[in-house]
Parts: C-alpha cells; sequence; structure tokens
C-alpha cells in the first residue's frame, strides 16, 4: 500500500566530516568546522533542496583520540542562530545534552532560537555518552545509563513547563492602557525534583510554531521508550532495511503504548549516500575517500566507542576481542551492535575497524538507484524521512539536483515547503499553551 504522507529529509552540517582523515581528500576544506560560510552554503544548498531541517551533532569532551571534526568546532546554538539569518524555511536543529545542562538555560536558548529564525527551532535531546564530559562541568563521573534518561526525563519536562510560562496572548503590548501583560496569562512552574528545582517563569514567551522540535537520539532499550514518550522525532542508524524497519515499528508501538498517535512521531534514518553516473564511479568514489583512513586510525575510531579502550593490542587479522561490558555505559546501542555484528559475521578487528571508521552505506550509486533505495524505505515504513550524512564533498548538492528532481517526479517529494516553521513542514500540530503541565500532571 501507498503511503499518503510525503518523504522528508534534513542535513546533518559536519565541518570535515565524521571520518578520521576525511580532512585530507583534495576537495574538503580542512577547517570547514569553524568556517561560517561552509555551514551556510549547505544550509542553503538543503533549503535549495526544501529539506524540512540542518542538523547540528556535538560533543562535550575532546582528547587527541578525537576525530578532527570534534577537536575544533562550532558551538550549536551560535551556529543556528547564524543560519537563522541566512535561510527562510530550513528547520534549526542543534544537539544539547540533559545531563550537562540547566533546563532553564536550554529552554531559554532554543526560544530565542525560535523566535529569531520564525519558528524554525529544534533540539536534538542526547545524554551525553562520553565520561570526560563530566569532568568539563564541574562532575566527577557520568551519571550511569538509566540514571541519565531519568535526569533526561525530569529535565526535558522542566523545559517544556518553561515554555509553557506564558499563553499565546499574554503580552498584550497595549500602548493606550499602559497594560504590557495579562498577569493571568503567566504561569510559574514551581518545579522541585529529584535534579532540578526551577521556579520559573521564563523570560520569553512562545513562538511561531508554539515552542522547539524535540528530536533525540539514543536507540538502547531505555532510549527508545523514552523517545516515544518524550519526543516529536527521532534520529537513528540505518544499518539494514530490516534492521531499521524493527526500530520503526518498535519506537512507533511504544508511542502508541504512551498514548499518542504515532504518526506524528517522525522517524529519521541518518543515510551517508554516494552518488555517481554510474555503480562503478560511486563505488570509486567509496574506495578513494575509504584509502584516505589508515588501520591506525581506523582502530582509534572503534576504540572511541568502547571508552577508548587501547585495541592497539589486539592482532589486526584475527576475530574481534571480546571487550566484555566496556563502553556500556557509554554509546550503549552501538557498542552492542558492533559486538552482535562481529560476533554473527565472525568479522577481525581490521574489519570491524574499516567498516567503522568509513562504513560501506547501502545508498551508493546512480541518482534512479539510490532514489529507488529511499523509497523502498519509505514505503516499507522503516523511515518518515532521512538525515543526509554527506563526508564526500559535492554529496549534498548531488543529492539537492539528481536524486530529489526523481522523487518530486514519483510523486514522493513535494516541489515547494507547505509551511515556514519547522513544525509545519514536518508535518506536526502546533501545540498551545498548556500552563504548569508538570504540576497538573501530579
Ligand atoms: C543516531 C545517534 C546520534 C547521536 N548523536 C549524538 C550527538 O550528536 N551528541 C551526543 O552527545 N550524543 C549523541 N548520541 C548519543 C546518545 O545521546 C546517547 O547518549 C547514547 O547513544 C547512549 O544512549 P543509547 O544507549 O540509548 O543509544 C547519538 C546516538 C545515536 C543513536
Amino acid at each position: 500500500m501507498s503511503r499518503t504522507d510525503l518523504i522528508q529529509f534534513g542535513a546533518m552540517i559536519h565541518g570535515v566530516g565524521g571520518t578520521t582523515d576525511g580532512w585530507r581528500h583534495p576537495d574538503v576544506d580542512p577547517s570547514a568546522s569553524t568556517n561560517a560560510a561552509f555551514y551556510r552554503q549547505k544550509a542553503q544548498t538543503a533549503e535549495r533542496g526544501l529539506f524540512s531541517f540542518a542538523f547540528i551533532a556535538d560533543g562535550l569532551f575532546i582528547s587527541e583520540k578525537s576525530i578532527p571534526h570534534f577537536l575544533n568546532r562550532f558551538e550549536p546554538i551560535t551556529i543556528l542562530s547564524a543560519l537563522a539569518a541566512s535561510t527562510t524555511h530550513l528547520g534549526l536543529i542543534g544537539t544539547f545534552s540533559t545531563s550537562f545542562t540547566e533546563p532553564f538555560t536550554i529552554a531559554r536558548q532554543l526560544m530565542s532560537l525560535d523566535h529569531i529564525s520564525g519558528g524554525r527551532a529544534g533540539w536534538n535531546l542526547v545524554t551525553s555518552p562520553q565520561a570526560g564530559a563530566a569532568r568539563n562541568h564541574s562532575k566527577e563521573s557520568l551519571p550511569d545509563h538509566s540514571r541519565r534518561y531519568a535526569i533526561a526525563q525530569e529535565h526535558v519536562d522542566v523545559v517544556r513547563g518553561l515554555w509553557n510560562s506564558w499563553e499565546e496572548d499574554a503580552f498584550v503590548r497595549n500602548k493606550e492602557t499602559g497594560q504590557f501583560f495579562d498577569p493571568d496569562k503567566l504561569h510559574r512552574l514551581y518545579h522541585k525534583g529529584e535534579y532540578f528545582q526551577v521556579e520559573g517563569p521564563l523570560n520569553i514567551g512562545r513562538s511561531k510554531q508554539g515552542e522547539p522540535v524535540v528530536f533525540q537520539a539514543g536507540s538502547s532499550e531505555t532510549g527508545r521508550s523514552f523517545a516515544a514518550r518524550n519526543a516529536d522525532a527521532v534520529f537513528t542508524h540505518s544499518n539494514s532495511l530490516e534492521e531499521t524497519k524493527a526500530f520503526y515499528d518498535d519506537v512507533k508501538k511504544r508511542a502508541a503504548d504512551y498514548g499518542r498517535d504515532a504518526s506524528k512521531l517522525r522517524i529519521f534514518p541518518g543515510i551517508s549516500p554516494i552518488i555517481a553516473g554510474s555503480q562503478e564511479e560511486a563505488e570509486a568514489k567509496y574506495q578513494e575517500f575509504a584509502e584516505l583512513i589508515p588501520i591506525e586510525n581506523a582502530v582509534k575510531y572503534v576504540a572511541r566507542f568502547f571508552d577508548d579502550y587501547d585495541l592497539s593490542r589486539f592482532p589486526l587479522d584475527e576475530p574481534f576481542p571480546d571487550l566484555g561490558d566496556i563502553g556500556k555505559n557509554a554509546f550503549q546501542s552501538t557498542t552492542d551492535r558492533i559486538k552482535r555484528d562481529a560476533k554473527a559475521r565472525n568479522l577481525t578487528l581490521r574489519q570491524v575497524a574499516r567498516e567503522a571508521a568509513f562504513p560501506r552505506t547501502l545508498f551508493i550509486g546512480t541518482p534512479e538507484g539510490v532514489a529507488s533505495l529511499i523509497e523502498t524505505w519509505f514505503q516499507a515504513e522503516a523511515a518518515d524521512g532521512f538525515i543526509i550524512q554527506s563526508d564526500i564533498p559535492g554529496t549534498l548538492e548531488a543529492f539537492v539536483d539528481h536524486v530529489i528532481p526523481i522523487l518530486q517526479e514519483k510523486g514522493l517529494y513535494r516541489k515547494s515547503y507547505p509551511a515556514d516553521t519547522l513544525r509545519g513542514n514536518l508535518g506536526l500540530d502546533i501545540p498551545v499553551c498548556k500552563p504548569n503541565p508538570i504540576l497538573s500532571r501530579n
């Protein structure tokens, strides 16, 4: 059966990219991660392709072992504010951690971005997987995985509570009577919880889209339930159609179990298309890029998911070592997948490292081939849309110029923006102010 809704796209804008050595490619600007003009050009290309949003990933700890993009990059709210001024319809999503931010600050920054952009702001809510982030935020250690999600729950409740401080028509601004606001439409939170105490109200009112969109990235059991309960949209992996479809069905079912309309929870696997005039050319592009990465760097890359454990002590061409629970408190869903996959396919350390450092994407080939695979995933209900990751230079441009027109031709993609807010373009409802949602829930 054919779907009646349309495919959505987001663009991950990621400086010099997510690999250890991609910055060495002759066509990559090695300063891209701190080059505002680069971000502007990518955002405008995404907008030309009628994408719903740009997406900025982030982290809060680096070391000498980090990949180049992580070492030297923009803080999300700042670059998104700049992008707000150079785009008109593109949603602007930034990654912020519930483990290391104050809800009042995040609520205020995102609502400010929502006003600055005319209703296009979004929050990629993460719980932070890296132990070192604690040491940058006056804490001794990272709370354990389940506690991080408990903190996240209270955090997002407080943020949303603060976004409901002012009813839509609270600011009367009547110059004749001198009434600036209606005190009956101002609501304090008076929140006293296990992790946060926040009185409120927030010092900024509601935006054109009501309040920012909440994305979540995290795929463990706890992460899925958290997303199903709280998120407007989910960012996830795209390892295979089968796996992503199972994830999609599972999260949608959990959302329905929470009494939500599951169609309003949008699921976006991240994909890294490689597009060329022929399959062979696309494969050659992949090889050219993959060969930039020396095996030692690939091993270091995969070690990042395992708390930077020194994997170089293991032989490269023997089965992937048994690492027990190392990394489980960090990137839980990712380490589980790597271990499961290595065992099932009997992979060596070299193979695991190569695949992790620059995965051979499924979405590789001609524009027709890539468009057709996207259609298959969408119609199979494995995705409501995709976040396009584009480490190989020219990929976003090729996607917009060659894949988008095919999807439009097939009637699967829009020909103009349906709205000028992020919620409008994602097909999400604009929420009405619910004063003191936390208090009224108790
Ligand atoms: C697709 C995906 C993207 C993520 N992006 C980020 C990110 O940009 N920054 C970050 O700190 N964590 C990111 N995370 C990490 C999660 O927020 C979370 O801390 C981690 O995955 C552990 O949770 P989980 O076991 O539920 O997946 C991402 C996770 C996934 C699955």
